[in-house]
């Protein structure tokens, strides 16, 4: 007997707004309790978008180097503000990376509450 995948989920109560939870493959936001669901590799250095953060805009941010996501769209739409172990401004660096963060988006996936949970929908 064949039965579907269960979807990817996140306990809802781990989810207050603002916070962002791995749920598998995806970085599961909660943005003032609009819910999505991004692709978990920065663009940039692969890092954990999943430890990332929600800014005032709404645009995930990566925990390394800053680099901010539209979760409608999954676009970078500022670069890294810095690379490897260095945290600082690299002004050209940053636009060439934000310009393939652009073309390269993140996969994006509705995220909808489901009883006590969160799940991530294909
Ligand atoms: S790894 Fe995300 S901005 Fe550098």
């Amino acid at each position: 007997m064949d039965t579907a995948p269960e979807p990817d989920r996140v306990p809802a109560a781990d989810l207050p707004p603002g916070a962002v939870r791995p749920a598998g493959q995806w970085a599961v936001v909660n943005d003032r309790g609009r819910l999505a669901a991004v692709s978990r590799r920065c663009r940039h250095q692969l890092a954990d978008l999943a430890q990332g953060s929600v800014d005032a805009e709404g645009c995930l941010v990566c925990p390394w180097h800053q680099a901010r996501y539209d979760l409608h769209t999954g676009e970078m739409v500022s670069g890294p503000r810095g690379f490897l172990g260095y945290h600082g401004p690299t002004p050209g660096y940053s636009g060439l990376v934000k310009r393939f963060g652009q073309l390269v988006r993140l996969r994006v996936r509705r995220a909808v509450r489901r009883g006590d949970d969160v799940v991530v929908l294909d």
